[in-house]
Parts: C-alpha cells; sequence; structure tokens
C-alpha cells in the first residue's frame, strides 16, 4: 500500500498510464493486455483505454466487444476525401477529424476501445497519420489508464498510436526467438529514446512451464527488467478455444494470478526502482 496520497504521488512519479504491450507474434501480447483490463477493472476506479494497435486484430474477442469502425476506415475516408477537396475542404476536414475519431471509439460502461484496424492503402500519408495521431493522443488525455496491444515493433505505435509511452511491456514466450525479438524490440526503444520517452521498460516471460532455470542465461542477455512470469495456464486455452472473453477468466486462475502482481508491483509507485534481474544463482526457485 502506497504511504504517499495519491496526488502527491503522480507529481512526484508523473507518467506511469500508457502502456504498450509488444513481442514476437503469438507470445501472448493480447491475453496480457486482456488480464491486465481484467486486473483494473475488478480492482481500480480509473478511467480505462484500451487500444487494438495490431493489424490482426484479436483484442476484441479477449475483451468481448465488436468494434464497428476503425481508426483505419477514418484514415481511408480521410484520404478519399481529401484527394477530391478544396483548400478549404481539407480544413474543414481536418477540423472534423476529432469528432470522426469518436465514431471508431467504442464506450462500455467499464471501459473504452479504440482499434487501429488493418492499413490497406498503401504509401505513408504522414500528415493523415499524424492528425490521427494527435487525435488519438488529445483523446487518451481524458483516460486514467491507456493499453495498447500492440504489434512485434514499437515503430508503428509511435507512428501512428501515440509517441511516447511511459511503460513498454514486452512480452516473450520461453524460446530463444522470443527472447531475441524482446532484444530487438529493446534496443529500438532505446536506440530512440528522446522520441518514446518512456520512464520503465521490462520484460514479461509467458507460458512459463517450469523451464525458467534453463533459459536464466538467455534472459538476463536481453539486458531487461523483468517484470514478471506468468505460467501455461489451461484456462487461457480453453477460453481462447470457446471464444470466451478473458475479462471473465476465474480469478484463481494461475495466468490472471500472475498478471494481477505484475500490475501491482508495476504500480508500486512508492518504490519505483526497477527490479533488476540479479546476477546470482537462485533467482529462479
Ligand atoms: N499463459 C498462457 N497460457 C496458455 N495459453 C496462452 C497463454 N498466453 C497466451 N496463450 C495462448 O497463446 C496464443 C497466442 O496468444 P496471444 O494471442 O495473446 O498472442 P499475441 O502475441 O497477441 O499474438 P499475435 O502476435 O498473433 O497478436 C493464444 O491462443 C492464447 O490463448
Ligand atoms: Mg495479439
Amino acid at each position: 500500500m502506497s504511504f504517499l496520497p495519491t496526488k502527491l504521488t503522480r507529481r512526484l512519479f508523473p507518467g506511469h498510464k500508457r502502456s504498450a504491450v509488444c513481442g514476437k507474434g503469438g507470445s501472448g501480447k493480447t491475453a496480457l493486455v486482456g488480464l491486465l483490463a481484467k486486473y483494473i477493472l475488478g480492482h481500480e476506479k480509473k478511467r480505462l483505454l484500451l487500444i487494438d494497435a495490431d493489424p490482426t486484430m484479436n483484442l476484441s474477442m479477449v475483451l468481448g466487444v465488436k468494434p464497428e469502425k476503425t481508426v483505419n476506415d477514418i484514415r481511408e475516408r480521410i484520404i478519399r476525401e481529401a484527394r477530391s477537396a478544396g483548400r478549404s475542404e481539407k480544413e474543414n476536414l481536418a477540423r472534423s477529424l476529432d469528432y470522426m475519431l469518436f465514431e471508431a471509439l467504442i464506450e462500455t460502461d467499464r471501459f473504452s476501445f479504440l482499434v487501429m484496424g488493418r492499413p490497406e492503402s498503401l504509401g505513408c500519408y504522414c500528415p493523415v497519420n499524424d492528425f490521427l495521431r494527435s487525435g488519438i493522443e488529445t483523446l487518451a488525455e481524458n483516460y486514467d489508464i491507456v493499453i495498447i496491444d500492440g504489434e512485434a515493433g514499437v515503430e508503428q505505435i509511435s507512428r501512428q498510436v501515440m509517441k511516447s509511452v511511459d511503460i513498454p511491456i514486452i512480452v516473450s514466450d520461453i524460446s530463444n526467438r522470443g527472447l531475441q525479438t524482446a532484444t530487438l524490440i529493446k534496443d529500438v526503444i532505446q536506440s530512440h529514446h528522446k522520441i518514446f520517452k518512456y520512464t520503465r521498460m521490462g520484460l514479461v516471460l509467458n507460458r512459463v512451464r517450469g523451464q525458467e532455470k534453463e533459459l536464466e542465461q538467455y534472459i538476463l542477455k536481453t539486458g531487461l527488467e523483468v517484470f514478471g512470469f506468468i505460467p501455461e495456464d489451461p484456462d487461457v486455452t480453453r477460453f481462447d478455444l470457446y471464444a470466451r472473453p478473458l475479462l471473465e477468466l476465474p480469478e484463481d486462475s494461475p495466468a490472471y494470478q500472475a498478471v494481477s502482481r505484475i500490475w501491482v508491483e508495476l504500480n508500486a509507485e512508492h518504490f519505483p526502482g526497477p527490479m533488476r534481474l540479479p546476477s546470482a544463482p537462485g533467482l529462479f526457485p
């Protein structure tokens, strides 16, 4: 429990509200976002915005919410309309952008949800992306916590969703490729520190089945702080098979319990020092 009043801790340790989950394909990013959402909704009275920034768009199933429009639908519409628009029409279009963004925002009584969608147009359209990104950043200001389900890299999040996040969470399964991808993501984030401006970055190991000891040296090689471990959980497998939202996962499910601990640790604002992975043996009991 924090011994400092919330307002004071916010001022002392600002930020800590935008997380982006990245990692190798299939490592468990979407499952982690779903379980983090479950914990936050059950334990914290905070306004939560979830953003599905992965073109495969799986988060909606995990949350049990079906999006009708994506940010990409809006991008396509702007591009289409801008092509035939004169100067003043273009200005009007730019002004109505925030409003258009609301059309893609799903608001449930518990959380809000924005799906980026799958870009279909070729080409960069940087001005449109910049417009949309700043619209999303403004929208995000209305929330206490924003969690982004990303794809493998963070570049797309930074370009299209929001320039910087406070806590990049890199997920890996217990595989060398997963850990290598995690290291690459970390390197990109670190080499663009001025852009990403994170306060804390760390690794979550997912689908752990007791091989931690063997993998210790590889985990250390990533150079990442370890945020925590999530065990292989048959409940998660079952929920996925039956397309049931992870928000309904039983409270005593091992994966949910582990994710709850990770979130609590991450938000121990009065003790913000990173949990560095000790080099001493005995880390993994
Ligand atoms: N701890 C776990 N225990 C059991 N199954 C899990 C666990 N975590 C994830 N899974 C399963 O692994 C598969 C991949 O998980 P998930 O979709 O969350 O990964 P992802 O990184 O988001 O994938 P993608 O890159 O395709 O978006 C899913 O079938 C999910 O149910
Ligand atoms: Mg996913």
